[in-house]
């Protein structure tokens, strides 16, 4: 018996070396920590247990049979971040560069599996060259029933892809079906063919980094949640954001004690918004004076700014944050900050998260370069969300709400549960000078002064629309609050709204204008 104790543990001892010493030291050169020490930091101290540690290929081409190393280049698992269950796959770029093999992905679907029965968070750590070469279709067959995993998982348990490393050809999507993707800077990149394909096929030349390095997918493609300086950030992060998640679609988020008073008030608030309509403000600013502990935790911060995003938590429990963003294009929705804020609502009413909006939007962004790109379909998605979700939603409108872009951004009239104003909000079917000019056309035109008639009829507009009180007199607004009280009537909104039923017709999915 000893001798089969001691032989385990040296097969074990011989499956953690991975490819090797020697590999693992160009690991480390390259600034980036191998597949297990990436586990053993992203979950709670001890809490790993590892699954298929002897699983080998069973590729005999290529001279592959003499070569097989235990794991198979990829270290599967469960674990947990702050108590709570979490399941693993970390890609071993030291065994055959991380690359996906027909074994290697049955490992990764049977987590997949457990996760989704259980009910747990699946964290996908990627650093691979990307389909096993010697293996061809079975190498692809692997990949694709990763895909329908991934798909079937979307919507039932949070799915998070860390890419450490290389990510290319049809590798990519994976992480691109699951609802977040974390990069580190300089180290890691995603595109479907590299910089030499590109250069043969469009002689396009172009660098690993510009073409699909961690500021390029968060900050211009936008298929990058997060980019981080280094693999230790990122965990720490990926750790981070797994705490503002529930589990699974069944469960609530996890409440904390933050220790942040619920009715605190912050008279700073009332001075935020400038005089000048046309001044912008930083909206972050509102949002981390709100927010448990001024702890807020953005989301694509990088891309399509004009809107922000992310999680935060108010009196302990997680809510999802939209908000219009003053300093950024005004605030306008564009194709980018629709599709962005859209795919946002959209997990937090997958996952039971309440919605907080603050509203200053001026419109949908007006031009030739929008109107081609499709913002009428892109800005639909954020409408279209926004009236899906049956999550609780409270809306508050901080200063402009115009057009259309009142309506979309979590009005009464899609299904706002509380939609509060403050008291120098300006809700109205557009801005007071566009307004004007049209309905008093024909009086500026013939006025003796047409400048000062127009800065008088715009006035009138003004007073007339541009404030809340029309709006509350329907019902639209709920209430109109000071400012310093925000916190303090959110929290209270979501207490009151806690056990909110609403649910949608049956329908097998609906038709979001993809
Ligand atoms: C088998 C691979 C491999 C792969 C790397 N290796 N990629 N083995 N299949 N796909 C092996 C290398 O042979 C090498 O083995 C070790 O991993 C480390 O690779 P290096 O090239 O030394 O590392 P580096 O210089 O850092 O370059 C990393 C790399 C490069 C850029 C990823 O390895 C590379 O270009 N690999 C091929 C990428 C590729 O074309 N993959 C197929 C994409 S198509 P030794 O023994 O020398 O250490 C695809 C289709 C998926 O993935 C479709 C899904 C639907």
């Amino acid at each position: 018996m000893q001798e089969i104790l001691s032989k385990l543990q040296d097969l074990r001892i011989e499956a953690r070396l991975g490819g090797g010493q020697k590999r693992i030291d160009s690991q480390h050169a390259r600034g980036k920590l191998t597949s297990r020490e990436r586990i053993e930091l992203f979950l709670d101290e001890g809490s790993f247990e590892e699954l298929d540690m002897f699983v080998t290929h069973r590729c005999e081409e290529f001279g592959m049979g003499g070569k097989r190393i235990a794991g198979d280049g990829v270290v599967i698992g469960h674990g947990t971040v702050n108590g709570r269950k979490v399941f693993v796959f970390s890609q071993d770029f030291t065994v055959y560069g991380g690359s996906l093999s027909e074994t290697n992905a049955t490992k990764i679907c049977k987590i997949m599996d457990h996760a989704l029965k259980v009910g747990a968070p699946v964290v996908g750590i990627n650093d691979s060259g990307g389909a096993r070469i010697q293996e061809g279709v079975g190498s692809l067959a692997g990949y694709a029933e990763v895909f329908q995993r991934n798909v079937m998982s979307s919507g039932v348990i949070p799915q998070i892809s860390a890419i450490m490393g290389p990510c290319a050809g049809g590798a990519v999507y994976s992480p691109a079906l699951t609802d977040f993707i974390m990069m580190v800077k300089d180290v890691s990149y995603m595109f479907l063919t590299g910089p030499e394909v590109v250069k043969t096929v469009t002689h396009e030349e172009v660098t690993f980094e510009e073409l699909g390095g961690a500021m390029t997918h968060s900050t211009k493609s936008g298929v990058a949640d997060f980019a981080f300086d280094s693999d230790l950030v990122l965990i720490r992060q990926l750790r981070r954001l797994v705490t503002f998640l529930p589990s699974n679609n069944r469960e609530p988020a996890p409440i904390y004690a933050t220790g942040d008073d619920p009715d605190r008030l912050d008279a700073s608030l009332n001075f935020l918004v400038p005089d000048d309509a046309n001044k912008p403000y930083d909206m972050k600013e509102l949002v981390v004076k709100v927010v448990d502990n001024s702890d807020f935790m953005e989301v694509q911060a990088g891309y399509a700014a004009n809107i922000i995003v992310g999680f935060a938590r108010m009196h302990g429990q997680t809510v999802g944050v939209v908000a219009n963003q003053p300093m950024v294009l005004a605030g306008c929705l564009d194709i980018d900050s629709s599709v962005k804020a859209a795919r946002f609502v959209r997990f937090c009413d997958c996952f039971n998260i309440p919605i907080l909006t603050f509203v200053d939007v001026p419109g949908f962004l007006p031009g030739k370069r929008q109107e081609l790109g499709g913002i009428i379909k892109h800005g639909a998605k954020l409408l279209f969300a926004y009236a899906e979700c049956t999550v609780p939603k409270i809306t508050v409108i901080i200063r402009k709400a115009y057009g259309g872009a009142y309506d979309v951004m979590s009005s009464k009239h899609l299904r706002g549960d509380l939609n509060y104003a403050w008291p120098n909000a300006e809700i109205a079917v557009m801005g007071p000078k566009g307004a004007a000019e049209i309905i008093f056309r024909n009086e500026i035109r013939d006025a003796a002064d047409p400048e000062a008639a127009l800065q008088e009829k715009t006035q009138e507009y003004a007073k007339t629309f541009a404030n809340p009180f029309i709006a509350a007199q329907r019902g639209f607004i709920d209430d109109v609050i000071m400012p310093s009280a925000t916190r303090k009537r959110i929290i209270q909104g979501l207490g009151m709204l806690k056990g909110k039923v609403l649910t949608n017709p049956w329908k097998k999915h609906a038709n979001i204008p993809l």
